[in-house]
């Protein structure tokens, strides 16, 4: 493996250089170079630099453009304006650089992180015998982008699926189903379907809230259920394990429809912390950090206050002595600062659980769990709207099923496939598959395509449209790349650096080159959207270079040929790699 220095890192070295050179008390300043339309980079750095050594700004610039190692890498370098320095690269270095990325397999020579730490991240956490809806769909899609760009900086990441498998609800539910004892039986002797297993689990459910709201003497058996499941009674919590089983099947069949790795040792539910609670409320109240308040264990916080002016504080243990939410979430940072050694806790999770999170993370901090060497934060999303702009809900105001709107995405997508299907020559098998790979592609990029805490509208028509920021145009790209190399006949693939770069060229080889720094700042910052937001730029750069340059028909000179096939391979290659980094498949035929 052999990670390649950015073009930008390379300039950008010979500038800071060049400018302790000039200005000693500089020391290490950011020169601040972008990337720019005059010329290929912009440093706006010196300006400020100048303005506080009490330097004629100009001046700065000429002497930093004096001190400048110029020749292999940068071309041109000029002063512009009050202090901007004009820099344009040499049609070599970008065609070294390319091919050194080329050379690198699939890491594209992305370098890996220099101290890589253990970040865990808490994403797809549905709730045990409750259908999933759109939150769970963002959650699960956002966190899987997460974890592999993390992945592929070189970080451990630890994927943790907090899902609901505990609480007073399961009283009702295995008191049910023991008085009902047959309402989970599988029908034949084939495997259960999800969606089979998530009717069965429905139907009980609706079955056991019906009777818990009309008989009250169901209602006090289902307590008094509670209460063994608590004391972990044997065939009580053999209920309770046959309710999540029941729902993995349903989980694993959404994931799968997904697209998605989900493994079950991943999947450390709420129960899973059960033998740490008493501790950590122990822990929490010997350090004085939760106290009593009328008979439950709280937190309190300056800042926040119910819409009556008193302080609403995390409740910790209730007042009847059962745990919730908030001793689960605080005993999960304990197993997972001091058990799995995170440095880092990502949580992608609903916007509208903010103030859970505020008040958990400050309790752990009080405590001395989180602080200077472990960081927790939630990467929290907004709200899945309607075309109307108002909450996701179907016509009847009910929430969305998951699988239906993946269906119909996929259905949707199959048909835009299929239109093209012939020219192409596809299978009726590989229009089924395309199909999948673009409508499931279609729902993650829509939601990967904006930064997570806006809330955005789930418009299927926009979603599968060929024009704009949409992964078919994204897949077509790819696709489109991919059968060129079945006209190219004899000539292949070959950087040629001794040959001068079209404008197209050059800024397809300049956007090129930034999929490393992208990736590092869609890590640094979890915004997979960077990282959509460059694949997009890429695919318009691509054509843009497509119709500027031609690389088959009218025939170019044999180097031209290859040098311009390299440039659509190494296209293909990085689109490939960050679709799949998104969680997304790129066909090859489309
Ligand atoms: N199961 C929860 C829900 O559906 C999300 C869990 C979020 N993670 C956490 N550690 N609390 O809302």
């Amino acid at each position: 493996m052999a990670s390649v220095t950015s073009l930008t890192a390379s300039v950008h070295q010979r500038l800071a250089d060049a400018l302790s050179a000039a200005l000693p008390e500089a020391g290490s300043a950011d020169p601040l170079l972008r990337r720019s339309d005059r010329a290929d980079f912009q440093a706006n750095g010196i300006l400020a630099l100048a303005k506080k050594a009490k330097a004629n700004p100009r001046e700065l610039a000429t002497q930093v453009v004096a001190r400048v190692e110029s020749g292999d890498v940068i071309k041109d370098i000029e002063v512009s304006g009050p202090g901007f320095l004009n820099i344009t690269i040499t049609d070599k270095a970008i065609t070294e650089n390319l091919a050194a990325r080329y050379e690198d397999g699939e890491r594209l020579g992305v370098p890996l992180a220099e101290n890589p730490g253990t970040t865990v991240i808490d994403y797809a956490q549905p709730n045990v015998a409750k259908e999933m809806h759109v939150g769970h769909l963002r959650s699960a899609v956002i966190g899987d982008a997460v974890v592999q760009i993390l992945e592929f900086t070189g970080e451990s990441v630890v994927r943790r699926h907090h899902i609901g498998d505990w609480g007073t609800q399961f009283g009702m539910l295995i008191q049910f189903l023991i008085e009902h004892p047959h309402e989970l039986d599988h029908k034949g002797e084939a495997e259960v379907s999800g969606e089979e297993a998530m009717s069965n689990l429905n139907r009980l459910y609706k079955a056991a809230r019906t009777l818990f709201d009309s008989d009250e003497e169901f209602k006090t058996r289902a307590r008094r259920r509670v209460v063994d499941l608590q004391a972990g009674e044997p065939e009580t919590l053999a209920m309770w394990q046959k309710f999540v089983d029941e729902s993995k099947i349903y989980f694993y069949s959404v994931f799968d429809k997904l697209d998605m790795e989900i493994r079950d040792p991943d999947v450390v539910g709420e129960s899973g912390y059960n033998d740490m609670l008493d501790e950590t409320c122990r822990l929490l109240e010997e350090s004085g950090v939760a106290v009593r308040s009328d008979g439950a264990l709280c937190v309190f916080f300056d800042d926040v206050k119910g819409p009556d002016g008193n302080p609403v504080p995390l409740i910790v243990k209730k007042s009847d002595g059962g745990y919730g939410y908030a001793a689960t979430d605080l005993s999960a940072i304990r197993d997972r600062v001091f058990n799995l050694k995170a440095n880092t806790l990502v949580y992608v999770v609903d916007a509208r659980q903010s103030l859970h999170f505020k008040m958990v993370f400050e309790t752990a901090r009080r405590a001395g769990w989180l602080g200077e060497d472990v960081q927790a934060q939630q990467l929290a999303f907004g709200t899945v709207l309607g075309k109307d702009g108002k909450p996701f809900k179907t016509r009847e105001g009910e929430t969305v099923r998951l699988v239906d709107l993946l269906d119909e995405a996929i259905e949707r997508a199959t048909a835009v496939v299929r239109e093209k299907a012939e020219k192409v020559g596809l299978s009726e098998q590989e229009i089924e598959e395309n199909g999948r790979y673009v409508g499931i592609g279609a729902v993650k990029y829509a939601d990967l395509s904006t930064s997570a805490v806006r809330d955005y509208k789930f418009d299927l028509d926009q979603m599968v449209s060929l024009n704009g920021d949409t992964s078919v145009y994204l897949q077509y790209a790819y696709a489109r790349i991919r059968s060129i190399f079945g006209k190219a006949g004899d000539r292949t693939p070959l950087a040629h650096p001794e040959l001068e770069l079209a404008p197209a060229e050059r800024a397809l080889g300049l956007h090129l080159d930034r999929f490393g720094e992208t990736l590092e700042e869609a890590a640094v910052e979890y915004a997979p959207h960077k990282l959509a937001a460059y694949l997009y730029q890429l695919a318009s750069l691509y054509t843009t270079f497509y119709d500027q340059c031609p690389v088959i028909k009218p025939a170019p000179a044999q180097e031209v040929a290859e040098n311009r096939l390299f440039l659509c391979d190494l296209t293909a290659r990085t689109l490939h790699q960050g679709m799949a980094l998104l969680g997304i498949r790129t066909p090859e035929r489309l």
